[in-house]
């Protein structure tokens, strides 16, 4: 047969659309991906939600994609193909700037995402997320109820935890700041309760509390401790006065192990959120030490009977002497 030019434009645009055909059509047709098991419809207010997000440009800081890889990082979740089906674009996301969201929802209750939304520096003092405050509460309440859908079946049954406890945590603080703490003291675990600091309260180690407490708790905690922090006014309950909690501990009573738990799983109905993925043990009995020195007025950090020590700390490590030392 002769090429000619009439014979290779035909040929060349049959070519381009048995591709078209192949690569894009077909698959669309043949290929219906089966939902995951967490997989779960959007309401109106979550597509109105996803769509604010995709023109936002929330996905150039996060991403909603994790991978066997990112295990270390946390992740609850290996994401599946069935996660995706009909969320359209899928918003799977690059650059990591800010924390992944795959697995966003129920992790804090509404009112926490309504402040952070609203100034991120609200209850994350060094966060550099824009603020939306701009965008008018009525789409901060759909990026919202959004970011509660991430997760499926998962994040409903995280934000109903949330829902659960939340009026419960409202009453206690309602009840008047003994009552409040002793609920707020009856859900950590008895373990917990007779265990003081291991840490010392050094200068050191307050300094370093000082720091960790302006990075993460101030926003909330205010800077004297007092709950005056800027997120005070969205959160329900408000963020605890830390200066109140001295007058209601009975005489002297133990409070190192207490904060530490508090602080590692956060309280679940409430803003205060779990630090376990971001401080590691020895900063939060750093901080731990901090507050109970500078607004609680004491700390039972060294005293009998001896916490645990963090396991990497051999104790060698505490008494300047190697092991081994005292044979040679
Ligand atoms: C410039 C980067 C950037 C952009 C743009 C951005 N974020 Fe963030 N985001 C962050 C960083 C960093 C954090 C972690 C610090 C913090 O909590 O604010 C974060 C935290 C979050 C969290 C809280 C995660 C958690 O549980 O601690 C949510 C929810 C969130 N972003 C949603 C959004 C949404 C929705 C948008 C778009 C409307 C958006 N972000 C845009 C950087 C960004
Ligand atoms: C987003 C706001 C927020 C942030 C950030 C926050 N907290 Fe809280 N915190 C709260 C709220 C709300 C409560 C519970 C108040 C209540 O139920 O009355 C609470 C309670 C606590 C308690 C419980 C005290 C007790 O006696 O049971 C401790 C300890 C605590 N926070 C320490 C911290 C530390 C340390 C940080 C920083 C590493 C921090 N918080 C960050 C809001 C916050």
């Amino acid at each position: 047969m002769k090429m000619t030019p009439a014979l290779l434009v035909i040929g060349g645009i049959m070519v381009f659309w048995a591709s078209v055909f192949i690569v894009i059509i077909l698959p669309s047709i043949v290929w219906q991906e089966p939902p995951s098991a967490a997989w779960q419809p959007w309401s109106d207010d979550e597509a109105a939600g996803h769509d604010l997000y995709v023109r936002n440009g929330c996905s150039y800081c996060h991403s909603q994609y994790v991978r066997v890889m990112d295990w270390g990082e946390g992740a609850e979740r290996i994401a599946q193909r069935g996660d995706y089906v009909n969320q359209l674009p899928a918003i799977l996301g690059t650059e990591r700037t800010g924390p992944d969201l795959s697995q966003e929802g129920g992790e804090h209750p509404e009112d926490w995402q309504i402040a952070h939304f609203i100034n991120p520096r609200n209850t994350r003092p060094l966060s550099l997320m824009p603020s939306w405050e701009f965008l008018g509460m009525r789409d901060i309440r759909h990026l919202t109820a959004y970011v509660r859908s991430l997760g499926g079946k998962d994040a409903t049954f995280r934000a109903q935890r949330q829902e659960e406890w939340k009026p419960q945590a409202a009453d206690a603080y309602a009840g008047g700041p003994a009552a409040n703490i002793q609920w707020l003291h009856d859900h950590v675990p008895a373990p917990w309760h007779p265990m003081p600091n291991p840490y010392p309260a050094t200068d050191a180690a307050l300094q370093r509390g000082h720091k960790i407490y302006q990075d993460f708790c101030a926003g909330c905690h205010g800077v004297v401790g007092d709950g005056n922090g800027p997120a005070k006014e969205f959160l329900n309950p408000p963020p605890l006065n830390f200066t109140e909690l001295r007058d209601h501990l009975v005489g002297g009573q133990y409070i190192g192990g207490i904060f530490y738990y508090q602080v590692m799983n956060g309280i679940t109905g409430t803003g205060m959120p779990y630090f376990k993925r971001e401080l590691e043990s020895e900063k939060i009995w750093d901080v731990s030490n901090y507050i109970a020195v500078d607004f609680v007025g004491y700390t039972d950090a060294e005293t009998a009977p001896l916490g645990i020590d963090a396991s990497y700390e051999p104790e060698w490590k505490n008494n300047y002497s190697l092991p081994g030392a005292d044979e040679k």
